[in-house]
C-alpha cells in the first residue's frame, strides 16, 4: 500500500485518425489500460489521456479521395476509435484530438520558447516536388528503383528488399504516387530543431532508468554517430498548424503529436479543476509522466520529446515504456492471409476480456514482438479463465445455495490457504508495476491451481451425500469463494467485466487491494451466472475468414 498515494499522468500513442484500429494497436492500449486499472486499485491517483493523431499530408490527401473536409475525416474516426476503445474496456478520462485550440496554444508558445532560447535554424534543403499537384511529397509518396540494388518499386525512404536508406531524390525512375509523374527536385527554406543543444540532456536522460536497456544502448548508439538537427517544417499545403510568424510553413505533424499528450490533459484540466495543468507539467513536479508507445517511434519519444519539453521549460517523461509489435500465428498481419483483424472485427466474434487476458499472458516489460497464435489463444483462455478462475465459482456457488441459505460460513475453513493467498498480493503487485504481466498472470493461475486442488481434496460433492455434513460442506465452499474472490481482486485490471460480474454474484461493492484482508464471512451471495462462455475454435476461424473475405 503506498504511503501517500502518487500521482501519474499515462498516455498512449495518438493513433492516426485515418484507418482503424486494429489487433496491433491493442497491444499497446490494453498493456497501457491495464498498467492505469493497477495503479487505481492500489490507491494512487492516475488520469490517463488520449487523442487523435490528425495532422499530416496522409490524412490530408484521405479526406480529399474521399472528398470530405479533413476536420471531417478525423472526427468520424476519432468517433469509431473511441467506441471501440470503450467496447474494449479501455478507459481514458480523456481522448482528444491533436487538432484542437489547446493543443495549436501549446505548440506555439513550445515553438516560441525554442526560438527564444536559439534552438531553431533556418536552412534550405532539396525536395522531391510534384509539380502537377503543386506540392512537396513525403518521403513515403515516392516510389522508385533502388539505388542500391536496383529492386524496382521501392519507397522513397529505404529498400525493403536490401534494407538500404537513402533519401527519395536518390531513387532511380523517381515517380509521385500522388500523379505518377517525375518529381522535379526543388528547394525550400525548413526550419529546424537544434537536437545537438540537448545532448548532455538526452545523456543523462537515458542514463536513468527511463526505458528498457537495450532501447537505452541502441539509442545511444544512435546518439554517438552525432545528434541531427530535425526538420520541423512542412510547406503549404500541409494539414497542420501554422507556424506563427511565417508564410505558409506549417508545423511537421511529429512536433505536434506528443503535445498533444499536454493539450488532452489541458483539455480535461477545464472540466475537473482540482487537475493543476502547471502543477503537472513544470519541472521538478511531484506527478509522473508515462509514456506507452511501440517501438517503432521510440526516437521520437525518447530523443526529439524530452529535447523539446526541456527546451521549452517543461518537465520531461517520468518513463517511456516501449512495447513490441504484433504477430498473428508468427507472421505480420496480412489482409491477404486475412489477419488484418480490426477492433471492430474482433468485436463482432469475440468477448473483448478474451484479448485482454491473453495479451496480459504474454506481455512482459520487454521490446519482444508478440504473437497472437489462434490455436494457442482458444486453449488458452478455455483452460486459463473458464477451467481454472470461473470454475472454481462454478463449483462452490451451488452448494453454498443448496446446504446454507445462500450464506458464507461464519469462519474461514483454511485460514492458512487463506493467508498464503493474501501474501502473494505483494507478488502480483511488483509484477504489474513493472509491467510483468505474464508473470502476473502465472502467479495466479498458480493460485488458482491451488483453489481447485482444495476443492479436489475436500470433495464437496462427496460429503454433501452424508447427511449431517452441511456446515462442513458449506464451509469448505465458502473457502473455495473467498479463494475465488482474491483471484478475481488480482485479475481486476486485466478483467474488469468480470471482475465486476463477480462482485455482483458476491454480493459486494467494487474491490481494492486492500479489501484482500477481510473475507467474506457470514455474508449473502447472489445465485451464479455463467460468468465467461469457452471460446470455440470456429468464432476464431470466423474472425479470419470474414476478413479475408472481405478483401
Ligand atoms: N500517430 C503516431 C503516434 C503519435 S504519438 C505522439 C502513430 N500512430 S499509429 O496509429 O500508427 O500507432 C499507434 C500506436 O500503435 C503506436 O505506438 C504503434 O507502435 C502501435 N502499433 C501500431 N501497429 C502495431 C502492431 N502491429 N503491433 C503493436 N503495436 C502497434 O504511430
Ligand atoms: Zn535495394
Amino acid at each position: 500500500m503506498p504511503e501517500s498515494p502518487r500521482k501519474l499522468l499515462v498516455t498512449s500513442a495518438l493513433p492516426y485518425a485515418n484507418g482503424e484500429i486494429h489487433l496491433g494497436h491493442l497491444v499497446e492500449y490494453i498493456q497501457t489500460d491495464i498498467w492505469v486499472r493497477f495503479q487505481r486499485l492500489v490507491g494512487n491517483h492516475c488520469v490517463y489521456v488520449c487523442a487523435s493523431d490528425a495532422h499530416g499530408t496522409p490524412i490530408m490527401i484521405k479526406a480529399e479521395q474521399e472528398g470530405v473536409s479533413p476536420e471531417a475525416l478525423i472526427d468520424a474516426v476519432s468517433e469509431r476509435h473511441q467506441r471501440d476503445f470503450a467496447e474494449f474496456m479501455i478507459r481514458f478520462d480523456n481522448f482528444h484530438s491533436t487538432h484542437s485550440v489547446e493543443n495549436r496554444e501549446i505548440v506555439s508558445r513550445i515553438y516560441e520558447a525554442l526560438k527564444a532560447g536559439g534552438h531553431i535554424e533556418r536552412r534550405t534543403i532539396t525536395q522531391a516536388y510534384d509539380e502537377q499537384r503543386g506540392m512537396f511529397l513525403p518521403d513515403r509518396f515516392v516510389r522508385g528503383t533502388c539505388p542500391s540494388c536496383g529492386a524496382a518499386d521501392q519507397y522513397g525512404d529505404s529498400c525493403e528488399v536490401c534494407g538500404a536508406t537513402y533519401a527519395p531524390t536518390d531513387l532511380k525512375d523517381p515517380v509521385s504516387i500522388l500523379s505518377g509523374t517525375r518529381p522535379a527536385a526543388r528547394d525550400s527554406e525548413h526550419l529546424f530543431f537544434r537536437l545537438s543543444d540537448f545532448a548532455e540532456l538526452l545523456e543523462e536522460w537515458l542514463g536513468g532508468d527511463r526505458i528498457h536497456p537495450s532501447l537505452a544502448a541502441k539509442l545511444r548508439e544512435w546518439f554517438r554517430s552525432g545528434l541531427q538537427d530535425w526538420d520541423i517544417s512542412r510547406d503549404a499545403p500541409y494539414f497542420g498548424f501554422p507556424i506563427p510568424g511565417e508564410t505558409d510553413k506549417y508545423f511537421y505533424v511529429w512536433l505536434d503529436a506528443p503535445v498533444g499528450y499536454m493539450a488532452s490533459f489541458r483539455h480535461l484540466c477545464e472540466r475537473e479543476p482540482e487537475l493543476d495543468f502547471d502543477a503537472w507539467w513544470r519541472p521538478g513536479s511531484d506527478t509522473e509522466l508515462h509514456h506507452f508507445i511501440g517501438k517503432d517511434i521510440a526516437y521520437f519519444h525518447a530523443l526529439f520529446w524530452p529535447a523539446v519539453l526541456a527546451g521549452s521549460g517543461y518537465r520531461t517523461p517520468t518513463a517511456v515504456h516501449v512495447h513490441g509489435f504484433l504477430t498473428i500465428n508468427g507472421q505480420k498481419m496480412s489482409k491477404s492471409r486475412g489477419t488484418f483483424i480490426t477492433a471492430r472485427r474482433y468485436l463482432d466474434h469475440l468477448h473483448p476480456e478474451y484479448l485482454r487476458y491473453y495479451y496480459a499472458a504474454k506481455l512482459g516489460p520487454g521490446v519482444d514482438d508478440i504473437d497472437l497464435s489462434l490455436d494457442d489463444f482458444v486453449a488458452r483462455v478455455n483452460a486459463d479463465l473458464v477451467g481454472k478462475v470461473v470454475n472454481i465459482a462454478s463449483r462452490c456457488a451451488g452448494f453454498i445455495h443448496r446446504v446454507a441459505d445462500g450464506r458464507l460460513s461464519d469462519e474461514l475453513e483454511s485460514p492458512d490457504l487463506q493467508a498464503e493467498f493474501i501474501a502473494a498480493a505483494d507478488t502480483i503487485a511488483a509484477a504489474y508495476e513493472a509491467r510483468e504481466f505474464s508473470r502476473a498472470m502465472r502467479t495466479v493461475m498458480t493460485l488458482a491451481d491451488r483453489a481447485n486442488q482444495y476443492i479436489d481434496t475436500h470433495k464437496p460433492w462427496v460429503m454433501a451425500k452424508t447427511p449431517g455434513n452441511e456446515a462442513a460442506v458449506a464451509a469448505v465452499c465458502s473457502q473455495g469463494l473467498n479463494l475465488f474472490r482474491l483471484i478475481v481482486l488480482y485479475l481486476k485490471p486485466v478483467l474488469p467485466r468480470l471482475a465486476a460480474d463477480a462482485e455482483h454474484f458476491l454480493g459486494v461493492t467494487p474491490m481494492h487491494w486492500e479489501t484482500r484482508h477481510a473475507p467474506l464471512l457470514g455474508h449473502e451471495i447472489a445465485k451464479f451466472k455463467p460468468l465467461l462462455q469457452r471460446v470455440t475454435a470456429e468464432q476464431v476461424a470466423g474472425l479470419v475468414e470474414a476478413e479475408s473475405s472481405a478483401n
